[in-house]
C-alpha cells in the first residue's frame, strides 16, 4: 500500500481522525478497513471502496490517502465539485472517482459483488426507501465485504429538544414514525437502533460476525457547552469518555441516546 508522505495528507486524515465529531467513527472505519486488506490473499493490495452519499469526501479523500479506490456517488454536483477540490489539495485525485448518481443507481455505477467497502454516512436519512439503498449497498458488496451505516438516531434529538425547553417537540419525536420533531424538522428520518439492525440483517448484512460494529456516537459531544472543552485534555478526555460510553459492554442502553449509530455489518455469502 501506498504510504502518504506529504503533509496536506497527514493534515487531512488528521482532521478525520481528531475531531470530535467523526474521531471514533474514523476510529472504526480505518480499523474495518485494515481488517479487510489484511484478510485478502494479497495484504498490500488497495481496497475498492464506494462512499455512498459521499458529500465533499471528509471520509472518502482520508481513506484514498491510505491507499484505497474510492467511488464516491452522490447526486449533488456542489457537494462533488467541492470533493474534486479536497482530493486534489491532499493528492489523491488519482484513487478517487466521483459519480453523480442516487443511492438506488449503485448497481449501475459498479458491479454486484464488487466492492470490499461501502460507506453509507448520514444519508438513510434522506433517501426515498432506506431499504432499497440498504439492499443495493448489499449487492454491490462482495461476499465478507463491509457496509458502514451512520443514521442519526431518534432518542438523541428527543433529549435535544427537551434540554432546549422544546418539550413538545420532543413527545412528538418520540411518537412520531420518522423520528422528526416537527413539520419545521429538517431531518426527513431518525433510527432506533433496531431499525438499523432489522435493515442490515435484511439485506444479507450481519451485524454479529468478528468484523461487525455497533456503537453510538456523539453521546455527549453535541450536550456539552463548547467552553467545557476548550483545551487539548479536556477534549481527548471527552473523546474517550465517547469511545466508552459508545459501546460499553455492561450499559448498552446509553448507544440509544447517541447523536449517531454506527453500524458496520458484513455481506453473508450468496
Ligand atoms: C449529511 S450529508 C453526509 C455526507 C457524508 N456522507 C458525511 O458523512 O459527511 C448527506 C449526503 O447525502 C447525499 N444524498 C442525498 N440524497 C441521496 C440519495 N438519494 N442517494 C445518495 N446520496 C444522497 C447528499 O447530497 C449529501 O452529500
Amino acid at each position: 500500500m501506498a504510504a502518504p508522505s506529504d503533509a496536506p495528507r497527514r493534515a487531512r486524515r488528521g482532521d478525520v481522525a481528531s475531531a470530535p465529531r467523526t474521531a471514533a467513527v474514523w476510529e472504526v472505519v480505518s480499523r474495518t478497513a485494515a481488517a479487510l486488506q489484511r484478510a485478502q490473499p494479497d495484504a498490500d493490495a488497495p481496497l475498492t471502496v464506494l462512499d455512498v452519499g459521499g458529500g465533499t469526501g471528509g471520509l472518502a479523500v482520508p481513506l484514498a490517502s491510505l491507499g484505497h479506490h474510492v467511488t464516491v456517488v452522490d447526486p449533488s454536483p456542489d457537494a462533488l465539485a467541492a470533493l474534486a477540490r479536497r482530493a486534489e489539495e491532499a493528492g489523491v485525485v488519482g484513487r478517487i472517482t466521483a459519480v453523480q448518481a442516487d443511492a438506488a443507481q449503485l448497481a449501475q455505477v459498479v458491479g454486484p459483488g464488487s466492492v470490499d467497502l461501502v460507506c453509507c454516512h448520514g444519508v438513510l436519512e434522506y433517501v426515498d426507501e432506506p431499504a432499497e439503498a440498504v439492499g443495493a449497498v448489499a449487492d454491490v458488496l462482495r461476499d465478507g465485504g463491509a457496509a458502514s451505516l451512520l443514521v442519526a438516531q431518534r432518542l438523541a434529538v428527543v433529549l435535544a429538544r427537551a434540554l432546549a425547553g422544546r418539550f413538545a417537540e420532543a413527545v412528538h419525536a418520540l411518537d412520531d414514525p420518522a423520528g422528526r420533531w416537527g413539520m419545521a424538522d429538517p431531518l426527513p428520518r431518525r433510527f432506533d437502533a433496531t431499525d438499523v439492525i432489522a435493515l442490515a440483517e435484511a439485506a444479507g448484512l450481519s451485524t454479529s460476525s468478528d468484523l461487525a460494529v455497533v456503537h453510538g456516537v456523539r453521546l455527549f459531544s453535541d450536550l456539552v457547552p463548547e467552553a467545557l472543552v476548550d483545551s487539548e485534555d479536556a477534549r481527548t478526555a471527552l473523546l474517550d469518555l465517547e469511545r466508552q460510553a459508545g459501546d460499553h459492554p455492561d450499559h448498552p442502553e446509553l448507544a440509544s441516546l447517541a447523536a449517531q449509530l454506527h453500524v458496520v455489518a458484513v455481506r453473508e455469502p450468496r
